[in-house]
């Protein structure tokens, strides 16, 4: 048997292989802080999970769900956007429900590209973008995230040639991982840009609910004729603390919409339907819980800081996210071997920034998804380390 080249051309999520590093080092007795898991250690709002545990009780809850109608689910998504950016979507044809937001963000690029496109992606960037692009037959054409440029891509320096090549580019803001934001100004250059090149834009927005000090995420979909241009992405995931439910959806282009639609109606029947009414639940029930959430995170993020900051590792207090993107110590050049180094001395695992791009080089990622002392722990670990 020979498995397929194309499998060659991309690496398996890092995330699977670490976690049973750490299981490992646990079992073994190791006090493992993982601080690599951008997954929230909080559990999703009792509305939520009473709507979903009711629904797994009624006896015709447990068929194909393409046997029900999912309009009132895309009608929920239409409202949450409206109600959020003022952006109005219709329901059947500009709304698209996911299996997280995971499932859309790999199965686009069947949609858009074909074998050898230019899709314009971020380094550092989500590792699924790359992995999208290459298993579609694309070509990723890095765009640099640079400290200098507060972590926004360059539009400017993309040679026009390689422009007009391109077929999509990627954006997500609050960004992972550099916990960089934006501003709607940012999003209608893009706009702009995309509109002279004809290209589509996929803006990825899991961050948009966990903001700080008075940072309120935008919407791509907020700027004029944004749906003609292209898609975004959003998630229950991060914003509704439940990555294990897999409940994401896509909004904005009718035409891109329609194709997904398509590629899903092989590749999945659709979201569970008690996940379907759950889902409607949050997205219309009160959504009080999240000031204290983020106020929890933003305690976290300070913890870290300024733990960061005794350890001489200047950082940036990030506005959105809930990671924090640090520089190496002065004298560390290669930041997987540090990483490890780390998780060899003192059982605190940290992302090593080169895992998301050539352009993460020299950087790690901490995840705040651990109560304040744990990572309070971690800080002391690192400071006597160091
Ligand atoms: C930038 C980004 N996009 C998408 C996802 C996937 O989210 P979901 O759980 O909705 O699939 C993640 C998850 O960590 C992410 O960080």
């Amino acid at each position: 048997m020979k498995l397929a080249n194309r499998l060659n051309d991309f690496d398996a999520y890092l995330g699977t292989a670490m976690n049973l590093v750490l299981t490992k080092m646990k079992e073994e007795g190791k006090d493992v802080i993982n601080l690599g898991l951008g997954d929230p250690d909080v559990i999703p709002p009792e509305h939520m999970r009473r709507s979903l545990a009711d629904a797994c009780y009624a006896s015709d809850s447990h068929h194909y769900p393409s046997f029900y109608s999912p309009m009132p689910l895309k009608e929920a998504i239409a409202a949450w956007y409206e109600e959020q950016y003022g952006v109005k979507c219709d329901p059947e044809g500009e709304v698209l429900p996911l299996l997280g937001s995971a499932d859309g963000l790999f199965h686009i690029h069947t949609c858009l590209l074909d074998v050898g496109d230019i899709a314009l992606v971020p380094d550092p960037c989500y590792p699924a973008y790359k992995a999208g692009v290459t298993i579609a037959g694309g070509a990723v054409e890095p765009m640099p995230l640079l400290k200098e440029n507060g972590f926004l891509p360059d539009l400017d320096s993309i040679p026009p040639e390689t422009a007009q090549r391109a077929k999509m580019i990627w954006v997500n803001y609050p960004n992972n991982p550099t916990a960089a934001h934006a501003d709607i100004r940012f999003y209608e250059r893009l706009a702009e840009w995309a509109r002279k090149f004809d290209v589509a834009v996929v803006s990825d927005n899991p961050y948009s609910e966990i903001c700080f000090d008075g940072y309120c995420a935008p919407s791509f979909l907020q700027v004029a004729g944004a749906k003609e241009l292209g898609v975004e992405f959003n998630s229950l995931s991060k914003a509704f603390n439940s990555c294990g439910w897999r409940v994401g959806f896509m909004l904005g282009n009718r035409d891109i919409v329609a194709a997904l639609t398509k590629i899903k109606s092989h590749s999945d029947r659709g979201m569970f339907y008690p996940l379907q009414l759950a889902a409607m639940a949050a997205l219309t029930g009160s959504k009080e819980f999240m000031k204290e959430r983020n106020a929890m995170y933003r305690e976290r993020r300070d913890v870290v800081v300024e733990g960061l900051r005794k350890c001489g590792i200047n950082v940036d207090r990030p506005k959105g996210t809930f990671y924090i993107w640090a520089p190496l110590p002065k004298g560390e050049e290669n930041s997987k071997e540090w990483c490890f180094k780390v998780l060899d001395g003192i059982a605190v695992w940290m992302i090593p920034g080169s895992m998301y791009g050539k352009c993460g080089e020299g950087y790690f990622r901490i995840a705040l998804t651990h109560p304040v002392e744990r990572l309070a722990e971690a800080m002391t670990r690192l400071l006597n380390f160091l």
